[in-house]
Formats: structure tokens, C-alpha cells, sequence
């Protein structure tokens, strides 16, 4: 049998190769994966229980809530407060940050942004979900308590990121900065076992991953990029989760889209917990992320927790080829 490797023991090696490491991020990161597997426990079972459908309210951003989106939430936010590394949250489920507990995370030297469940009108129809998450270091002093500025951070400034798919089987992925890996969860045994070491986005693909029912709501120079990637024989793939796009394309190459609608102006995609976090994995897997301005994700001003940002993500040399249709076409009329 192959060595097992958990996600316990790959996080405390990846500390043990640096010599200043505290621990800290390292206990941060172990919280991460135990609040994922409460979740995907739910997640798994909410077909069984009465936990399906909308709350009936709305989230800060005006979508509709699923109650496993606010069940998420909580389970994360509660996992992190009794870490004790964490001084703060900021989550697409929340209209302002919160502050942790300053007992229980005395001193506590990190923020965490996170979409604690993306694609969750996915839920009821049983396809795959997922959680987005990034870390920061706070620029505040440890001894007091977060402010505004300890989240509102370029996606450059980021120390850890990841995501969780809910998947056909679940798996873990995250990056501190170099490289990327994978974790599949073993029911089992109840642990995230290293799967995926090293993870590369492959340069080119034959995938696209776009809401093409917004076509004619695009800008033309989007949809010359469409009816391009149409001509071509490129697949369409659309779940309604980006976790999920995404990881595809983590695999097997592609690029994936949400540019600018009538609807928003700005694209719908948050920057601050779903662009940055998943860009910094796929740059980290070799990838590329702009948006539709052709500005690097990871560079852009961070205003508002709740910023919305335009995406063109995935293999480089796609993301390269769409570049060059936003150079051809943005200037011409409609
Ligand atoms: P969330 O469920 O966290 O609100 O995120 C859904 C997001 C994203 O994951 C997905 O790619 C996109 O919204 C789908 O939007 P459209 O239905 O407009 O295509
Ligand atoms: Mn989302
Ligand atoms: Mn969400």
C-alpha cells in the first residue's frame, strides 16, 4: 500500500521547511479542513433532511440565501473562532466583517475572506458545490481588534488560498504561495489525503466555460471571443459553480469567463473571496487571471467587501488568445 499522506501531516511538513514558521498559519489551515468536512457532511445529507431550499432572505450581495449557505457560514465562522489564529471573517454571507472572539484568539495574526458556499443554487439539484477561501495577514496591530484594512487587501498581499469541491468525491485544494495540491477526502478514514501533489493548469484546452445564455448582453469584442471559441470546436461546460468550472480546468485545460452583463456592469463575481483566492491558485498552477479590462486580478484596488469584478481565468495561453480579441474589437461601435 501506498504511504498515506493526510492534510495534517503535509501542512506541519510544509511548516517544518521554514525555519521562522510560527504555526500559526499552519493551525489556521488544519481549521480550514475540519469546518470542510462538517460541511461536507451536510452537504451529503441534505437531500435526507430539511435543510434544502432558499432561507428566504437575501445575502449582502441581493442573491437569494440557500440554508446550507448560512449553515456553511457558521460552521466555518465557529471552527475558526475556536482555532484561535484568526482575528476576523469576511464572507459573502455577511454585511460587514466580524470580529472573533479576542480571548480565544488572543494576538491571532490572520483574516479569512471566504464564499463559504459557491454555487449554491446547485444544491437542490444535487450538482456539485464548493467553498472559496483566502487568508491574509492583518496590517493591524495584534493586541486590538481587526479593522476594514486587514481585509481590504489585493489579492497579491494573499498568504494562503484555496477551495473545496463537494464533489463525486471532495477534495481540498489550496496553495500558501508555492505551488499547488490537492487533497481527495477518504470518508473512510475521515481524512484529506494528499491526491493531487503539484498541481499545473495545462497551457491550452479544448474547454469553455461561459453563461452563454447571456450572449447578447456581452460587449461585442466578448462575443467575437465566444463565437471564436464556438468555431473552434472548443466544449462548452457550464456548472454555475466557478469552484467547480474551475477545477476542471485545473485538469484539462480551458479558460472560464464572467465578463460584464447589462445586469452587471462590473461583472457578478466577487473580487475580495471568489476572484482573488481562485486566481492566485490558478497563477500558482501556471494560469493566468485578468479581467475584461486586461488588468492581473490579483493587482486591483480592493474597495468593498463586497466588490464585484469581471474574470477571464484559466490556461495561459487561452486567456492570451482572448486578449488579443479585446485588443482587436473594444474600440469598434456596436
Ligand atoms: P454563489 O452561489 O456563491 O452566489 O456563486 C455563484 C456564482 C459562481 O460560482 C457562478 O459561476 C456564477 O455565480 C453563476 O452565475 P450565473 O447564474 O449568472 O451564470
Ligand atoms: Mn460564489
Ligand atoms: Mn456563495
Amino acid at each position: 500500500m501506498n504511504r498515506i499522506i493526510t492534510l495534517d501531516e503535509f501542512i506541519i511538513r510544509g511548516q517544518n521547511t521554514y525555519t521562522d514558521a510560527t504555526g500559526h498559519l499552519t493551525r489556521l489551515l488544519r481549521d480550514i479542513g475540519i469546518a470542510a468536512k462538517i460541511v461536507n457532511r451536510e452537504v451529503n445529507k441534505a437531500g435526507l433532511v430539511n435543510i434544502l431550499g432558499i432561507a428566504g432572505s437575501d445575502n449582502a450581495s441581493g442573491d437569494d440565501v440557500q440554508k446550507l449557505d448560512i449553515f456553511a457560514n457558521q460552521v466555518f465562522i465557529d471552527c475558526l473562532n475556536n482555532g484561535g489564529e484568526c482575528c476576523g471573517i469576511a464572507s459573502e454571507e455577511l454585511e460587514d466583517f466580524v470580529q472573533l472572539d479576542p480571548v480565544k484568539n488572543k494576538e491571532a495574526e490572520y483574516t479569512v475572506v471566504m464564499d463559504p458556499l459557491d454555487g449554491s443554487s446547485n444544491i437542490d439539484v444535487n450538482v456539485s458545490v464548493g467553498t472559496i477561501f483566502g487568508i491574509y495577514k492583518r496590517k493591524s496591530d495584534v493586541s486590538g481588534p481587526c479593522d476594514i484594512g486587514d481585509f481590504l487587501q489585493k489579492g497579491t498581499e494573499l498568504v494562503a488560498s484555496g477551495y473545496v469541491l463537494y464533489g463525486t468525491s471532495t477534495i481540498l485544494v489550496y496553495s500558501t504561495g508555492n505551488g499547488v495540491n490537492g487533497f481527495t477526502l477518504d470518508p473512510s478514514i475521515g481524512e484529506f489525503c494528499l491526491s493531487h501533489p503539484d498541481m499545473k493548469i495545462p497551457k491550452t484546452g479544448n474547454y469553455y466555460s461561459v453563461n452563454q445564455g447571456y450572449y447578447l448582453k456581452f460587449d461585442l469584442e466578448m462575443r467575437r471571443y465566444i463565437d471564436h471559441c464556438s468555431d473552434s470546436n472548443l466544449r462548452l461546460r457550464y456548472i454555475g459553480s466557478m469552484v467547480s468550472d474551475l477545477h476542471r480546468i485545473m485538469f484539462q485545460g480551458g479558460i472560464f469567463l464572467y465578463p460584464n452583463t447589462r445586469k452587471y456592469v462590473d461583472g457578478k463575481l466577487r473580487l475580495l473571496y471568489e476572484c482573488n483566492p481562485m486566481s492566485f491558485i490558478i497563477e500558482q498552477a501556471g494560469g493566468t487571471a485578468i479581467n475584461t479590462k486586461l488588468e492581473r486580478i490579483l493587482d486591483l484596488d480592493v474597495m468593498d467587501i463586497h466588490q464585484r469584478s469581471t474574470i477571464v481565468i484559466g490556461s495561459p495561453d487561452m486567456v492570451a488568445e482572448m486578449v488579443k480579441f479585446v485588443e482587436r474589437y473594444s474600440a469598434v461601435s456596436i
